[in-house]
């Protein structure tokens, strides 16, 4: 595929639950673009200089989600064109999702089948301090379908959604490229 040059006038924003490929999806679309991928969680981690795990274990998820939203805040005021991934979390917390549809209609909401997230996490769920303690791929799945049901409301508010099932990485990224006149 040709590298595209861009002449678009609003940042690229992906939303989704923990594990449905953002970060990848984002990084992807960044290469045939000349946008600058930022991921949301990576830019909390160079500013506040710890990890997320440790921001979680030393001051609480409510003090994460403020710092969360004043990073997505100095992200969405870049002068510079971005293609943000952001954290399972952000759109629902805050008025978070009706602060980034201000900004942009280019909202994707990447929707993977619960199974699939459940089977993904459970590998690697030391890397996210909220699914860390949980012992068993069925007690993932429950957890994971359970709180998405929760969050599919902030997530459903994207203009732009996409099932991910059967499709990997470039291919969930073309289909968005496609989506958004990219
Ligand atoms: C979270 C998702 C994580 C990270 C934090 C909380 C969530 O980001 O922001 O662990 O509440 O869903 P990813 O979706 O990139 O894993």
């Amino acid at each position: 595929m040709e590298k595209h040059s861009l002449a678009v006038n609003s940042h690229i924003i992906l939303i989704g639950y923990m594990g449905c490929g953002k970060s990848s999806v984002a990084k992807y679309i960044a290469n045939f673009s000349d946008l600058k991928h930022i991921d949301l969680d990576d830019y909390i981690v160079k500013r506040e200089g710890r990890t997320i795990s440790d921001i979680f274990n030393f001051s609480g998820e409510l003090e994460f989600r403020k710092i969360e939203h004043i990073c997505l805040i100095e992200l969405l005021d870049s002068k510079e064109k971005l293609i943000l991934s952001l954290g399972g979390g952000t759109p629902c917390y805050y008025d978070n999702m009706e602060f980034i549809l201000n900004y942009t209609k280019n909202i994707c909401f990447i929707n993977t089948p619960n199974n699939i997230l459940a089977v993904r996490l459970f590998k690697e769920k030391l890397k996210r301090p909220l699914l860390s303690l949980i012992d068993s791929e069925n007690k993932m799945l429950e957890y994971v379908s359970k709180h998405i049901f929760e969050r599919l409301p902030f997530y459903n508010k994207a203009p732009f959604k996409i099932n991910s099932k059967g499709k990997n990485v470039s291919e969930i990224s073309i289909e968005i490229m496609k989506m958004i006149n990219l």
